[in-house]
């Protein structure tokens, strides 16, 4: 990554529920290595969430939940900017412009349109189906350079590149950079300790297909007993993984969690049973996730705290916002008062 002064990383986290392992190792881990080397923004994504239904009184608790679960994983709100989307008008402002450059055809190629929308499209909200433009005003409002993704928004960056590159060039200018993906080395999916194919996600009916970062202690080390593994040692080969998607999360999450390569991991433990490893597997959940939802719980006794740093966080997207949004609005050909 090229760290001049010029780069920056934005990423956006949905407030739609507790925030899990997942949400951990495949996004806010990563954010927190990231601030120490390169300008951040950090966004609790408001506007994505409604997509589909949100109670309101729900929303709001999750919004704050989700700014908590940022601090308490140990991202610096003085240093990065931490804002909701929402309150920085700007996002819905670039998201429509983006929606004129956008095209159906590339919309329809969206994957994860056609999973979230099921078999009922008809009936999915309009919102839903325009989502990956908004993530594209979202990056663009910014002219951030580095985006971390993991595999599910990968086609969703590519798209965000080339409305950024139709732009520039409908308006024959070199206004939005094209934005790099950043993809992680040791872990891009944490996947359902119950169906290896499955992402982890608050969606999932049983609470044993997660580990919530607010778990207690024995929790956590019941869900990592009950989760699926193999009969067979650990093998010495990922080869041999092949058709066994949940031992191989298991040793991801193990990898990601004591930053070795799967490869060393499996190097280590090859011949031993899986039951040693899932023993070793909560004792460092335990030792990393319980302080986390610890300072969760202890954040969001403390509302006016969590209120002051969005709203700081706010202030300071705001003064980017809006100088990127009358640049847009001028090469558009708006007239602004
Ligand atoms: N779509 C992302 C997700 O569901 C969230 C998101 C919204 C995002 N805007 C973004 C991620 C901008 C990266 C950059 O995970």
């Amino acid at each position: 990554m090229n760290k001049s002064s010029k780069s920056l990383v934005f990423s956006g986290v949905q407030p739609t529920g507790n925030l899990h392992l997942g949400n951990y190792l495949g996004a806010i881990k990563n954010f927190v290595d990231l601030e120490k080397k390169i300008t951040c923004i950090f966004s609790v994504v408001d506007l994505h969430a409604i997509t589909v239904f949100q109670d309101p009184s729900e929303l709001k608790n999750n919004i704050l939940e989700t700014t908590a679960g940022f601090v308490a994983c140990g991202l610096d709100f003085k240093k990065s900017i931490i804002f909701n989307q929402s309150s920085v008008s700007e996002h819905a402002e670039l998201g429509w412009v983006l929606n004129c450059i956008s095209r159906v055809g590339w919309m329809n190629r969206m994957t994860q349109f056609k999973e979230k929308a099921g078999k009922n499209k008809e009936n999915a909200s309009v919102g839903l189906y325009v989502y990956p433009n908004l993530m594209a005003a979202d990056i663009l409002l910014y002219k951030a350079t580095h985006v971390p993704v993991g595999d599910d928004q990968k086609q969703h960056l590519e798209l965000t590149r080339d409305i950024a590159k139709k732009f520039n060039n409908d308006f024959k200018v070199n206004f939005f950079p094209i934005p790099e993906p950043l993809i992680q080395k040791n872990i891009s999916r944490v996947m359902s300790l119950r169906d290896g194919m499955k992402k982890m996600s608050k969606s999932e009916d049983s609470d044993y297909s997660r580990i919530d970062l607010q778990d207690s202690e024995d929790e956590i080390i019941k869900k990592i007993k009950k989760a699926k593994t193999d009969s067979l040692p650990i093998p010495a080969k990922l080869d041999d993984l092949k058709n066994k998607p949940e031992a191989l999360n298991l040793l991801n999450i193990y990898s990601s969690l004591t930053n070795k390569s799967i490869e060393k991991t499996m190097e280590n433990m090859a011949g031993k049973d899986f039951s040693k490893l899932k023993n070793e597997l909560s004792d460092v959940l335990v030792a990393t996730i319980c302080p986390i939802g610890k300072k969760i719980k202890e954040l969001k006794n403390d509302n006016q705290y969590l209120q002051n740093i969005l709203k700081d966080g706010t202030n300071r997207a705001k003064i980017i916002a809006k100088k990127n949004m009358d640049k847009i609005k001028e090469i558009v050909g708006f007239i602004s008062y």
